[in-house]
């Protein structure tokens, strides 16, 4: 078929492995037939040297009328500036609604021996995180329906308070189950919903929501845990999770911790999602998990895994490509097998790659 992809490669290490994906996009489209047309378009400081704002409303508008959205990394070793080009990310996400951010972990068996955490444990690890995305802590300076100020730090008698808002309604609960449990169908059909419901008021509704959606889905086995619990069964039994769902700020704090499951930050690719769908599956923005590494820009030594395997996401949940995407996955999984490797996952005797160079084996299986 015929799809257009918004590329937005932004700064640091962004569009070296940015142009390592789309060069992996071009073999499958070759391969499969198909006809992809990227429309390239500027973010982070890149856009803001060049057009004032982290992210032009112009760009916006390319990305909304795309199938998907490929993204790179913003943000630079430069502090002071008065737009923050981490902001292009926010308008993305809050301003499209994808409020799923899914983030699968899984080490590679030819990677597990190398590991700080011991491959016994590891082995069989093939999880997915849904961590709510545009809701919880990180808006509640946003939320319009609460009285007052919802977060502030403010001067008291006795010194400083600082107060944040936790709000999650009913209808953002419900959604991002949801997709949890359609996911799981797609894969070993297991939820783990985590939450914190021993403490906070949003996780009892979180685990009241979460039971009554369970019951939409017999086929699923579904269970809760407490985070702290959830944060400890990482580490000792990674292999027991399927699909983890989670609000947001947990899921930032244990998707960290996850990545370090799979051996490097330059391995672990994400998906953002909502709910419009595009003719061929939902619209979705996608990036690795990594930031622009500025300690390693311009030196061709990014692993261009995280931002390959974010590409095979895009065409599996975007485009309706799985075939193609598990082609991808699967050059990848080769590659290390092989014994090629970039330097954050530098190996006694394995072959150590650039990142073009890494790019191009992965190309060419
Ligand atoms: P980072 O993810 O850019 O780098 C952390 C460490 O991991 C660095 O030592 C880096 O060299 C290494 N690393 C990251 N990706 C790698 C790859 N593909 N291959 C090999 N090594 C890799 O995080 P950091 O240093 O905290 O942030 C740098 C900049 O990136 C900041 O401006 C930050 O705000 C921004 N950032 C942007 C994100 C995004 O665009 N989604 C996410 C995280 C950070
Ligand atoms: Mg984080």
């Amino acid at each position: 078929g015929t799809y257009s992809i918004a590329v937005l490669p932004g700064d640091g290490i962004g569009p070296e492995v940015i142009e390592q994906a789309v060069r992996v996009l071009n073999v499958i489209a070759q391969a499969y037939g198909h006809t992809f047309h990227f429309q390239h378009g500027l973010v982070g400081l890149a856009a803001i040297e060049a057009e004032g704002k982290a992210i032009s409303e112009e760009t916006l508008a390319t990305c909304q009328k795309s199938d998907a959205i490929l993204f790179g990394a913003v943000g630079s070793a430069q502090h002071g500036a008065t737009v923050k080009p981490e902001e292009a990310l926010f308008r993305l996400r809050k301003g499209l609604q994808f409020f799923a951010n899914l983030r699968p972990v899984r080490p590679l068996d030819a990677m597990l021996d190398a590991s700080s955490i011991k491959a016994d444990i590891l082995r069989g690890t093939d999880l997915i995180v849904v961590r709510e995305l545009t809701g919880g802590l990180y808006y509640g300076h946003l939320e319009p329906n609460v009285p007052g100020k919802p977060s502030e730090i403010r001067e008291t008698e006795r010194g400083y308070e600082a107060i944040d808002t936790l709000l999650y309604s009913e209808e953002e609960i419900e959604r991002i189950l949801r997709v949890a449990f359609d996911t799981a169908r797609e894969r070993r059909k297991k939820v783990t919903s985590v939450d914190k419901a021993n403490v906070l008021s949003s996780s009892v509704l979180w685990r009241r929501i979460a039971e009554r959606v369970a019951k939409d889905y017999p086929d699923v086995t579904f269970e809760n845990l407490l985070v702290d619990a959830c944060a400890m069964h990482l580490i000792r039994q990674p292999a027991s999770f399927d699909v983890i769902v989670t609000e947001n700020l947990f899921g930032d704090i244990l998707t960290d911790e996850a990545s370090m499951l799979a051996g490097s930050m330059g391995m672990l690719p994400s998906a953002s999602l909502g709910t419009r769908r595009t003719a061929h599956g939902l619209f979705g923005l996608y990036e690795p998990i990594h930031g622009s590494a500025p300690d390693i820009a311009g030196q061709n030594k990014a692993n261009p895994i995280a931002a390959i395997l974010t590409a095979a996401m895009l065409l599996r949940h975007s485009l309706g490509l799985k075939e193609e995407a598990a082609a991808i996955e699967a050059a990848v999984e080769q590659c290390i097998e092989a014994g090629y490797r970039t330097v954050d996952l530098r190996e006694e005797g394995k072959e150590i790659l650039g990142t073009r160079e890494m790019g191009q084996r992965i190309a060419e299986r």
